[in-house]
């Protein structure tokens, strides 16, 4: 029984509230049927109507481990969701703000969805009697709560923050693929604003986790979602670098990463070497900060090495098919994995797609499989042979790549074909019998 299923049936003993979740991506979602499990009457709302249909049908628009379940046992109860954004501010005490973020070039964020439902909840809020409180969720650089978010509410509701509303930044920490038990076992909720009777209304919806929760400036919030990526980027990023000395001096980097991982200070976490990470936010998060720090006239040397080793990993993968292969061009390369990590159907920044690209541009044959991730890339490249299963696209091929750490593709059977792993799927003892690592 998943971690979450224990608030079944219990009785819950805080205030429930009244919340509004603004955006049904990946955040808002999870937020919104999480809030609702813990037994808050929840409206979320988007501007997409299919979305928004498909949720009040209590089907999950994303793949998430529990999250049809959860919809199920909260949509019709104490959940629904809908495209219209006055009734629900004007029904509920908070509003979670979890609209995207998306990146520009050179890493700079955009912020006019931000923009948008500031004004429009601003608007709204002119006609609220009772004070209202906005909780910025989204990921956010530090600085645009105050430069951004306030004065848009402010100017269009023409009232003040902290006298007639209220504001909090409460940076998410959530993992695809566990954001469920993520949500429901946080290692600690951030609540940043310098207003305290906003903060206040704020931890009372958390107040059941056990957690600390730590109160910060607006500012801080912001820069802990930014600088807790970016340490869990540069774990990743310095594992490679150390797992492309360790292959070139036959050591085994799992090993080192063990030895290391066993350190309390190091921790064993996020010391898995591969084809380097990928996914909605480290890319992004990591490449935002730099962009920050440069127009603040601070060059970020760390930052930039863990984005570097993090795009040559793929060419790594690259170089070593090419020399078992002697060459691309007319081969027969299987790709097992698409999605950026396993668990998930998002292919956001997914390595795999890189490689995928290289080997196109090589004129090389692709059989491809994932188990979640096709029908995003089909899209991308439709003329691609995509395959009913793994076992064919390894019975198809002369090379097999493994992209992503499903489960499923431990267990196939690869006879003496060449295995390259970027994603470090097998136990020492259970690897195949033609088998390279990316880093070991
Ligand atoms: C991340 C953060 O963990 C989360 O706190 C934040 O809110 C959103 O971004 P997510 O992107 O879902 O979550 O995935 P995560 O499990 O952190 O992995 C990110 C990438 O790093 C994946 O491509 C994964 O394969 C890779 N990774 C992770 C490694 O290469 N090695 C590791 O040891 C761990």
């Amino acid at each position: 029984m998943a971690d979450y299923e224990k608030y079944k049936n219990k009785e819950r003993k805080t205030n429930h509230m009244n919340i509004s979740i603004s955006g049904t991506g990946y955040v808002g979602l999870i937020q919104g049927v999480g809030l609702a499990k813990l037994g808050n009457k929840v409206i979320c709302i988007d501007i997409d109507n299919e979305k928004v249909q498909k949720i009040n049908r209590k089907e999950a628009p994303i793949y998430e481990k529990g999250l049809s379940a959860l919809l199920k046992q909260t949509v019709g109860k104490n959940l629904k969701a809908t495209t219209n954004l006055k009734k629900a501010i004007l029904s509920t005490n908070i509003t979670f703000v979890c609209v995207g973020t998306p990146s520009m070039v050179y890493g700079r964020i955009k912020l006019h969805e931000m923009e948008r439902i500031c004004h429009d909840v601003g608007e709204i809020l002119k006609e609220k009697k009772t004070k209202h409180v906005v909780v910025i969720k989204s990921t956010v650089l530090p600085g645009t709560t105050e430069s951004t978010v306030i004065p848009n509410l402010e100017n269009a509701s023409g009232k003040k923050f902290g006298k007639d509303f209220g504001v909090v930044m409460n940076p998410e920490f959530l993992r695809e693929g566990s954001a469920l038990e993520d949500f429901f076992h946080p290692d600690r909720i951030v609540l940043g604003s310098s207003d305290p009777r906003s903060i206040a209304a704020v931890k009372q919806i958390y107040s059941k986790f056990k957690c600390p929760i730590i109160e910060t400036k607006f500012k801080e919030a912001e820069m802990i979602k930014y600088a807790a990526n970016s340490m869990l980027a540069t774990k990743i990023s310095f594992i490679n670098e150390v797992g492309n000395i360790c292959k070139r001096m036959g050591i085994d980097t799992n090993t080192v990463a063990r030895g290391i991982g066993l350190d309390y200070r190091i921790g064993p976490q996020f010391l898995v070497s591969g084809i380097g990470f990928g996914g909605s936010c480290f890319p992004k998060d990591v490449l935002a900060l730099v962009h920050k720090s440069l127009e603040l006239g601070y060059h970020p040397r760390i930052l930039r090495a863990v984005l570097d080793v993090n795009k040559d990993q793929p060419l790594r993968f690259l170089d070593l098919v090419e020399e078992s292969l002697g060459g691309l061009k007319g081969k027969r390369i299987a790709i097992l994995g698409l999605t950026f990590k396993a668990g998930t159907d998002d292919v956001r920044e997914s390595a795999s797609l890189s490689i995928i690209k290289e080997f196109i541009m090589q004129q090389a044959k692709l059989y491809i499989y994932d188990p979640m991730g096709m029908p995003p890339v089909k899209t991308l490249f439709p003329h691609l042979n995509y395959m009913k299963n793994a076992q064919e696209a390894v019975d198809q091929s002369e090379i097999v790549c493994i992209l992503t750490e499903w489960p499923e593709f431990k267990a196939l059977n690869y006879g003496t074909k060449m295995v390259i792993d970027g994603k470090n799927i097998f136990d020492s003892d259970r690897r195949p019998q033609n088998y390279q690592g990316i880093c070991w």
